[in-house]
This record gives structure tokens, sequence and C-alpha cells, in this order.
């Protein structure tokens, strides 16, 4: 019983995916949809159709040949009509799988899904968790749906109508034999069945090297982003590295070709018996009604028809079987793609959220809050502290310490393991996030150069304000206005290298305007982790120092790993190890001499 579920199961799978594929496609465009699939079937039943409008010409050829040879007539009017019939017939079936089914609907039902599966993609991610984005299996399946989502979905409908213009046809024949003899349609399928065997052994096999990522193709991928990303290039070029490289991609194609050379000896095999074994088959059910025919039992049209069907319901059955592995084929991507869509939401927000109301700085605690990743990795434990509105606050720690986690604790991108996170003394958790976001403004430390305008660099902060006044204060106020004067099309310009005509710009720069689109925002909370890193301490404090004025009656959160560029915060953190070790003024800590103190001095000495 288990094995039999087993070898059905990949079926049973690629039907729930064909069934997931067409509600989206009904979801879309209902008539398409029907369109598409009802001009299948009519032209596999036309193609019937053909055939026994070829049975009734004949045997009405036959008639009126014994009659004509005795008395000169005219045609009879029966030959004209059942001759007109079958090319009405061919034209309809002609029109309507070609020009209709294969040229229309099939191209527009591509192109209407491309776009509606892709920007269906592209809101998921929106909304998807940070957790998931931070996940390395999740960013993996999204860049495999991503890869494939544009042709493996829409392939897999259009496999999906060749099978059933098969099985349509496939039944027809089948009813139609029938009338032959009940024997011969079951003896014809019988014939197909050596097919279907090594298909169904080998034919998943050819197929699923792809789709189950066999460890070789993420090396493949791996290497084509980075054979082909700049930065990555301009290092081979010093270390002469790239030979190397190249011989590792080119290993792996090696490889993953010997992977797919093998199935395809296999498949060739199975493309070269099954068909010996069927025609002999076929030939010997034809030569059985022989004699029928020969006694008048079966009219030469009705014989024409039988060998037609024969070959009808061979050919379909097989066209069926093989349709349906391409469209388990094509099932295999279409996993990814809904996957993708499928991946639950860990953040769960309440169905009645408090609101906070006024957007004014909020006071913002921490009480005994520890925090492990899904991997298990503890990085907070027990860390209590407090901002208050309006403060200028700083967290200053090494590398690894756990300060970005704490920030992103603070915009609920993940929930606490212990303790609980207040904002104005309502727990995090029952806020509406979309409000609490109107709260913050936050810059990483890799945040977006937009390969767009500087304007909307700047105005992306803010996308429902249009103030232009707005946009030229908040580049003075975080010093990207100097170097904005200087560019061709100053706020007109485009920037990076994307697109023609972008002008590129330090990465100085780029984070002064980062600073601009955050000030633009006007959010009363504004956190900066550490998008200054890139470029020297004294900088940094310099910009931290503008900041600290320009940001007031606002909380500000700053984050950074050098001690010596958060001396003028209210308030500084030290985080060492997921804790908080020390917290106080400059003046406070530097007397306290502990590590704040030893770090600051050390540090302090690099840029005096
Ligand atoms: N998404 C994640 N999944 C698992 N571990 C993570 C994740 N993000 C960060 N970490 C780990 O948590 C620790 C603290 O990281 P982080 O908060 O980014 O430190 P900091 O910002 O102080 O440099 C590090 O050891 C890091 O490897
Ligand atoms: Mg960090």
């Amino acid at each position: 019983m288990k094995k039999i579920r087993e070898l059905f199961y990949p079926s049973i799978h690629l039907f729930s995916n064909l069934r997931k594929m067409l509600v989206l496609g009904w979801e879309m465009d209902k008539k398409l949809i029907i369109g598409y699939y009802l001009t299948t079937g009519i032209a596999a039943i036309a193609i019937i159709l053909t055939s026994f409008t070829l049975k009734y010409l004949i045997d009405n050829l036959l008639n009126a040949q014994k009659i004509q040879l005795n008395t000169a007539s005219s045609i009879p009017f029966i030959l004209i009509v059942v001759l007109g019939a079958r090319y009405i017939i061919n034209l309809i079936s002609g029109l309507t799988s070609w020009t209709f089914q294969q040229i229309y609907f099939d191209y527009l039902l591509r192109y209407k899904l491309q776009n509606y599966l892709s920007y269906k993609f592209y809101i998921k991610l929106a909304t998807l968790d940070i957790a998931h984005l931070e996940n390395p299996e999740a960013q993996d399946l999204i860049a495999k749906a991503r890869d494939t989502m544009l042709w493996r979905p829409p392939d897999m409908l259009r496999s999906f109508s060749y099978f059933f213009s098969s099985v349509v046809s496939s039944i027809a024949s089948f009813i139609i034999l029938i009338s032959f003899g009940f024997w011969i349609p079951f003896v014809v399928l019988l014939s197909a069945i050596p097919l279907l065997v090594l298909r169904a052994k080998y034919g998943t096999i050819q197929w699923s090297i792809w789709g189950s990522g066999a460890p070789g193709i993420r090396k493949l991928w791996y290497f084509s982003n980075l054979l082909s990303t700049p930065t990555a290039l301009r290092e081979m070029k010093i270390f002469k590295s790239s030979e190397e490289l190249l011989r590792k991609f080119k290993n792996t194609q090696d490889h993953l070709f010997e992977l797919n050379r093998k199935p395809l000896k296999n498949y060739v095999r199975i493309l070269t018996f099954p068909p010996i074994l069927e025609a002999a088959v076929l030939f010997a059910i034809a030569y059985s009604q022989l004699p029928h025919v020969l006694a008048g039992a079966l009219s030469i049209g009705s014989f024409t028809l039988l060998i037609n069907m024969i070959d009808s319901l061979s050919g379909q059955a097989v066209g069926a079987v093989l349709n349906f592995g391409e469209m388990y084929s094509n099932g295999l991507f279409v996993d990814h793609y809904f996957d993708v869509l499928e991946l639950p939401k860990l953040i769960k927000e309440k169905d009645k959220p408090h609101i906070l109301g006024k957007i004014t700085p909020p006071k913002i605690e921490f009480r005994n809050v520890s925090f492990e990743y899904s991997n298990g990795h503890k990085v907070l434990s027990n860390i209590s502290f407090s901002i208050a509105p309006g403060e200028n606050v700083a967290f200053v720690g090494e590398n690894g310490a756990g300060k970005s986690t704490i920030i992103k604790l603070i915009c609920r991108f993940y929930d606490v393991t212990e303790g609980e996170i207040l904002i104005n003394d309502v727990n995090i958790k029952d806020l509406a996030l979309s409000e609490w976001y109107d709260f913050l403004g936050t810059l990483f430390q890799d945040f977006v150069q937009y390969h767009f305008t500087v304007r909307d660099n700047i105005a992306l902060g803010n996308p429902n304000k249009q103030s232009e006044k707005e946009i030229k204060e908040a580049a003075i106020k975080s010093g990207a206005a100097d170097f904005i004067e200087e560019l061709p099309l100053k706020y007109d310009t485009i920037l990076g290298r994307e697109f023609e005509d972008g002008e590129e710009l330090s990465v100085g720069q780029w984070q002064k305007l980062a600073i601009a689109r955050a000030f633009y925002e006007e959010a009363p909370v504004l956190i900066l982790d550490e998008p200054t890193s890139a470029i020297d301490a004294e900088a940094e404090y310099e910009i931290f120092n503008n900041l600290e004025k320009a940001y007031e009656n606002k909380t500000l959160i700053l984050v950074s790993h050098r001690f010596s560029t958060v001396r003028n915060a209210h308030k500084i953190f030290i985080v060492d190890h997921g804790e908080i070790t020390e917290q106080g003024t400059h003046e406070e800590l530097m007397h306290k001499d502990g590590k704040y103190a030893k770090m600051f001095n050390a540090q302090a000495k690099g840029y005096q």
C-alpha cells in the first residue's frame, strides 16, 4: 500500500500544483483560461471528426463508382456534401488549434501570466518576514523561484493543454474503436505500456537534476554570478585568480554535463525499442480485420476509419504520457514558486492592535530581553534598557556583539525569545506594525543605492509627500547638497551605472544621500545602524555630530563599532557578547574606566 502511494505521490503532487496554477490563472482572467482550454478540446475533437468524414467520403465514392459504371450521370449530391464537410471541419480544426489556441490564446496567456506571476511574487517578497530574507534556505528558494517563474509555470499550463488534448482524442478514439471490437482499444493501449513503463522509470531521472537542486547546480549559479560581478572581476585580475576560478567553473559544468548525459542515453533507448513492438501489434490488429473487409462485413471507409483510430489512440495515448512527463518536469519548478508564496507569516499581528495615536518620539524600553535566532544561536541575554522620548543614544560594541540584533528587535523583524519590548509602556506585539513603522526611520549598513535621480533617492524616504523644499532641506542637513549642486543636472541627475548617463557617486556621497533620505522621512525615531562604517572614523564622528544637532527633539539611535565616534550621545550603551555591560554619558563612562574608556582611548588614538 505504502509502495503504491509512493509510486503515485509525484502525480498527486503534480495535480495539486496544476490545480494551483489553474486557480491562479482563473483568478487572473477567467475568459482567457476558458478560451485556451475550450479551443484545445474543440481542436482535438475536430481531428477525429475529419477521420469520420473521410470514412463517409470513401464509402460514398465507392457506391457512386458502382452506379456510375452502368449509367452516366452527374456527381451525386451526397459526395459534394461529404467532401465539403471534410474541408469545413478541417478549416475549423485548423483555425481553433492553430490560429486561436496556439497563437492567440497561448501568447496572450503567456504574456499575461508572466506579468501576473511576477507581480504576485514581488508583492509577497515585499511583505515577507525579515527572518525569511535572512535565512539562507529561503534565499535559495527565492532565487530559484525568480529564475524559473517566468517560463516554467506558463509552460506547465501549456503542457497541460497538450495533455488535455491527447486525453480528449484518446477517449474519443477509444470509444470509436469499441464499435469495431471490444478488445481492440485495450490491445492498442497494452501495446503502449512498455513505453509508459520505461518512461516512468527513466523519465523522472532525466528531468529532476535541475529541480532536485543537485549540489553542483547551486555552485554553477554561484560561479555565474561571481564571474560577472565587477568587484570580483577586478579582484581576480590582480590576484590572477580568474584562471583557477574558470577551471573550477568548467569542472562543475563538465560534472553536470555527465550527470545529464547518462539519463539521455536511457531516454534514447526508450524512444527506440517500444515503437518497434507497437508497430507490430498495430499491424496485427489491422491484419485481423482484413477478412471482414473482403467478406463485405466492413466497408472500406470503415476500415480506413479503424486504421486511423488505431493510429490516433496509440499516438495520443503515448502523447498523453509524454505530455504528462513534460508537465511533471515543469511542475518541479512550479513548486519553487508556490513554496515562496506559501512561506508562512512569522510575525503575527493582533486582530485589534493598540493604536499609539500621535506620531511623536515614544519611550522605548527593553525588559529582560533574551533572543536567539532560529538556528539556535543565542545572541542576546537578559538585556534591559530604556530610551526616553527625544533622547540621543548610541550602541557601541565590537562586530558580532549583537547591536544589529537589538535594532532588528526594535523594528520587530523578529520576536523576542524571552522578556518584552515596550513602546510607551505597550508591548510591541500589541502594536500595528504599519503604524509603528510610521515612527521609525532606519538606515542599515547595506543601505540601498537607488539608480534613479537624486530627487528620487531622497523622496523615496517618504513617498507620501512630494515637497521640493523639504528635499533640499534634507540634502543640506545631511551635507549632500554640496556635491549635488555640482552634478550636471543637479537633483535630476540619474545616479549609478545601471542606466545610460548615470553618474557614479563615491561611498561617502551615497551615504550622505541615504542620510538625506532618512531626514526627509522625518520620523520621530531615526536609527542609523552603521551606514557610515565604510568611511573613516573622523568622517563618521562628523556625521554623527551633525545628526545630533539636526535631529533635535527627536529620538536618535546610533550604532557603531567605533567607540570614539559616539561620545556626544546623551546615553551610550556598551554591547558586549550579547549583554549591555556599561551605560552612561561619555564622561561617566570615562570616569568608570571600564571597557568603554579602554576602547575609546585605543581607538581615538587612531585619528588624533
Ligand atoms: N539571521 C541570523 N541568523 C543567525 N545568526 C545571526 C543572524 N544575524 C546575526 N546573527 C549572529 O548574531 C550575532 C550578533 O550579530 P549582530 O547583531 O549582527 O552583531 P553586530 O551588529 O553587533 O555586529 C553574530 O554572531 C551573528 O553571526
Ligand atoms: Mg551590525
